[in-house]
């Protein structure tokens, strides 16, 4: 066996999106930084991030109105401190994307277009087209490129995180990663590690996320002891584009700036149907949108519904839909004459690793930000384009606490880290192992058993009784796949498997475990919402709890 490679650096990364890179740039000014993303850096989910970034930028807006916008889209089980200081300073983040090269779509007087959301009681959303995402992940990586302090280190699947306790205290000392072209396993030593590994939209059959969003970094600080919360909210979005009943993995999405700019939704007897279940219709919060959809499919009978917008300029569905017009072009639908065939699909996870104001964890060197992370911005329910807009904060707000961590741990930690460096024996293997045909097929089956089981258990419309079924199916799936990693030892795929079944399995608990709807979270057993909101946690006294 040949020793496993180790290197060190001041600060670690994992993920490539508008989390980990504008973290990145920031940290860069005060150490080295590497910057771990499991495919191509820009494979996640902000490059396909299409509505925009939400921040009050008209002078006939004010941060009280997007507080209160986003605390009543979250069902109330936000942390008020969290949407005060997202809203506050989302500002001053987006202008600093456009200094560094951001270009988002104007308006006729030169200032910034702002387009319009559900839930949003102004417009509000700053967007490049309908391909915000990519034009910001675009600014972003070129700046962390040129940036001297940056490794970008593609192709590497983190695994898990080191940990050791340092002053009586549990420190991250970093990670180990797998390359995934050459198979060789790596470890990565740093005082200061954020996770921006995003969420885990690939737990369900349909998602609009990209097929990396396994829920990796969820899974591994699970595996550290860091404390879970409010992992039942899972958001479908109202309108991703139905292609088949059987269609599976990654959806396309149609932005709900569709909606915004004018767009509609009908039944497929051409009837308009939102007034049946909100007054705000098309533009009600996403819960209330997909849910009245949800309705519309099962009393009818139907795979889908319409979204039709063929009746506004063509001029405007052009210059601001360009990409969702070539992508339904290529399905054969032209959305300047006719309606788009749309269904909800999984799209957001709004719990995650909970985060203090500072994007700390309870594990000393450990921060976390972006959809990661649970910094109760979100509460029961995202608000459009907020999702961005938290990664740019919270990535800001993280700064100056990893920094002084990283002086601490240096004069403090600095035999831990020593010892973290000598100690990289991986159970012994260097190199991952390619496994054989037969057990491939047998983690995609597993794979495809857990998603349909996630979907029909946790889906929009939830029943306990189903939920409780799930649980025990996901504890048994989860007992053969940790065997199955013992028995193979490190493989991509079964890594992501593992997390995979991990995160759903946290999902289910948390669900079982609310006792009322609220947001996101509908139990059909417990239609109403509680008297007193809170939010889901899981620590270790809920491990012990739950098995
Ligand atoms: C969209 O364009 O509808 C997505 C925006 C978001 O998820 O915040």
């Amino acid at each position: 066996e040949l020793r496993p490679s180790v290197a060190s650096y001041d600060f670690l990364v994992v993920g490539s999106g508008i989390a980990g890179l504008s973290y990145a740039l920031k940290v860069a000014e005060y150490g080295s930084v590497a910057v771990v993303t499991k495919e191509q850096a820009d494979e996640g989910c902000t490059a396909y991030a299409q509505g925009g970034i939400s921040a009050v930028l008209d002078v006939s807006d004010s941060v009280e109105n997007h507080v209160h916008d986003t605390l009543r889209a979250g069902a109330y089980l936000n942390s008020v401190e969290a949407v005060e200081a997202v809203c506050r300073e989302g500002p001053g983040a987006v202008l600093e994307l456009v200094e560094m090269g951001a270009n988002f779509t104007k308006g006729p007087k030169g200032d910034l277009h702002l387009t319009r959301e559900g839930g949003h009681s102004h417009r509000r959303v700053v967007h490049a087209a309908d391909l915000t995402g990519k034009e910001v992940e675009r600014a972003l990586l070129a700046a962390a490129h040129r940036h001297p302090n940056i490794s970008i280190l593609e192709h590497h699947l983190a695994v898990d995180l080191v940990c050791d306790r340092v002053a009586g205290a549990k420190h991250c000392l970093g990670l180990d990663v797998l390359d995934t072209h050459s198979y060789q396993m790596q470890r990565l030593v740093a005082p200061v590690t954020m996770l921006a590994s995003g969420g885990a939209g690939q737990v369900y059959p349909n998602t609009t996320n990209p097929h990396v969003t396994t829920g990796d970094g969820i899974a591994m600080a699970y595996r550290a002891k860091a404390v879970m919360a409010d992992m039942e909210f899972i958001q479908f979005h109202p309108t991703g584009f139905f292609q088949g009943a059987r269609a599976q993995g990654q959806t396309f999405l149609i932005s709900e700036a569709v909606r915004g700019e004018g767009g509609l939704l009908y039944n497929l007897d051409g009837r308009r149907f939102m007034s049946k279940y909100d007054d705000r219709l098309e533009l009600a919060p996403r819960d209330v949108v997909a849910r009245s959809i949800h309705d519309q499919m099962m009393t009818r009978g139907e795979s889908h519904v319409m979204l039709d917008i063929s009746h506004c300029p063509r001029d405007l569905v052009t210059s601001h839909f360009p990409n969702i017009l070539a992508r339904c072009a290529s399905h054969g639908v032209d959305i300047t004459r006719e309606p788009i065939p749309v269904v909800p699909t999984q799209h957001y996870m709004c719990g995650g690793i909970q985060t203090g104001l500072l994007g700390d964890t309870g594990i000393a060197g450990l921060f976390a930000c972006g959809e990661v992370a649970c910094t109760g911005l979100h509460g029961a329910n995202r608000l459009a384009s907020n999702s961005l807009l938290e990664g740019l904060v919270f990535a800001s707000r993280a700064v100056k606490p990893s920094v002084a961590h990283q002086e601490y741990a240096l004069k403090h930690a600095g035999l831990a880290l020593h010892h973290a460096a000598l100690s990289a024996d991986f159970t012994g293997a260097s190199s991952a192992t390619r496994l054989p045909e037969m057990v491939t097929k047998d983690i995609q089956q597993k794979r495809q058993q857990m998603t349909s089981l996630m979907w029909n258990a946790a889906g929009i419309v939830r029943h306990s009784k189903e939920m409780r079924s799930a649980l025990h199916q996901l504890r048994d799936m989860y007992i053969d796949v940790r065997a199955m990693r013992q028995e193979f030892g490190i493989a991509p795929e079964l890594q992501e498997l593992l997390n995979l079944v991990t995160v759903g399995e946290l999902i289910m608990a948390s669900a079982f475990s609310r006792q009322e709807s609220r947001g996101l979270h509908y139990n059909a057993d417990f239609p109403q919402l509680a008297e007193h909101g809170a939010s889901t946690v899981i620590t270790d006294s809920f491990r012990r709890r739950h098995g």
